[in-house]
């Protein structure tokens, strides 16, 4: 019966093993509640009084050197694979797998920026629906039916009703403010607009605007351009300058687009202002007095000024992005820039 005693020491001075699984098992097989050691303890009831002193302890040596060759080979394969085991089925040593922050995309930063410039002057912000009737979209902005105006901005419209489109401006948004306040009004209203063009780097059938409105007793041209320069230079830089161009738009008389100087050659001339020196980023006017009195607003008390800029222009410049299309395709390496 020594002899087995024995061979099980000897086997478990050979054992070793940097397999979790491996150990484990080893130990069950010899330390378990059932196992070989556990099995000759049962025998040495049996072994006859004079043997069981010696018997004893070899069989004692046999378990302590089982249980310390145990814990060196569990401590040896290390914290971590034992933590492997642990009930969550996670190794809670490992290091944590890195969270990517997210960051705002171009255009919201951009649109932030424009909106934040305004609410510095007391505009606040409107927003409305982007399926819109025609009525806030074109007729109350002074469209007439059939004009060849609509025909400007190429107009999705929705389940064949002529009467129902996605809004091609937010100058509708402009529209529902005048319809439900009474001015004083000074209001932006950012958001999505859509137009049936093909998809190139120039053009798209979506992109963003910020338009504001300013309707009280008095309000001139001047305050216009006063208010437009005072963006330019907040958002390009102190030493911007503005031009006015004469235009046409439905709802403005009169009407005008607006220049900055070119802040990436300082108006030195450059491929991106087409060496003129300045970059077109926003259509202007006074308000049409048909669209004060089609809102229900009195055109011989309040006059008012309104402008619309292009969301993607303004951060094509700040960014010198020069592709439309990027903006909308979930690119992480042109997204993570910004
Ligand atoms: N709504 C015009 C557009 O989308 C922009 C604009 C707004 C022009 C206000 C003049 C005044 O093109």
């Amino acid at each position: 019966m020594l002899n087995k005693v024995h061979e099980l020491k000897a086997e478990v001075e050979a054992f070793n093993s940097a397999s979790v699984q491996e150990i484990e098992a080893f130990r069950i097989k010899v330390l378990g509640s059932k196992g070989q050691i556990k099995a000759l303890f049962d025998d040495f009831k049996s072994v006859p009084n004079e043997q069981k002193k010696a018997f004893g302890k070899e069989l004692n040596e046999l378990k302590q050197l089982a249980q310390q060759k145990l814990e060196l080979l569990k401590s040896a394969v290390g914290n971590t694979s034992f933590a492997a085991e642990n009930k969550f089925g996670e190794d809670l040593s490992k290091p944590a797998i890195e969270k990517e922050l997210g960051a705002r995309h171009p255009l919201s930063l951009v649109r932030n920026e424009i909106i934040e410039i305004f609410k510095r002057v007391g505009f606040n912000v409107s927003e409305g629906p982007e399926i819109e009737d025609d009525w806030h979209n074109f007729s109350a902005l002074n469209f007439p039916e059939e004009h060849p105006a609509r025909d400007m901005q190429d107009t999705f419209f929705v389940e064949k009703n002529p009467d129902i489109s996605l809004r091609t401006h937010t100058s509708s948004v402009q529209v529902r403010v005048m319809e439900n306040a009474k001015p004083p009004i000074r209001t932006i209203s950012p958001g999505r607009v859509y137009r049936n063009e093909a998809i190139s780097a120039r053009a798209h059938c979506f992109f963003h605007q910020v338009e504001g409105l300013y309707i009280d007793k008095n309000v001139s041209f001047a305050d216009l351009k006063q208010t437009l320069l005072y963006f330019a230079k907040e958002m390009f830089g102190e030493d911007t300058e503005i031009r006015l161009r004469p235009s046409y738009f439905p709802f403005t008389e009169p009407s005008a687009e607006m220049d900055v100087s070119c802040s990436i050659c300082k108006s030195k001339g450059c491929n991106v202002c087409k060496y003129t020196g300045f970059l077109e980023i926003l259509g202007c006017g006074m308000v049409d007095p048909n669209v004060l009195e089609n809102c229900g607003i009195d055109s011989s008390i309040y006059s008012g000024f309104a402008f619309g800029m292009g969301v993607e222009r303004i951060a094509q410049l700040k960014f010198s992005v020069n592709d439309l299309r990027l903006y909308s395709e979930n690119d992480k390496r042109f997204l993570s820039q910004f």
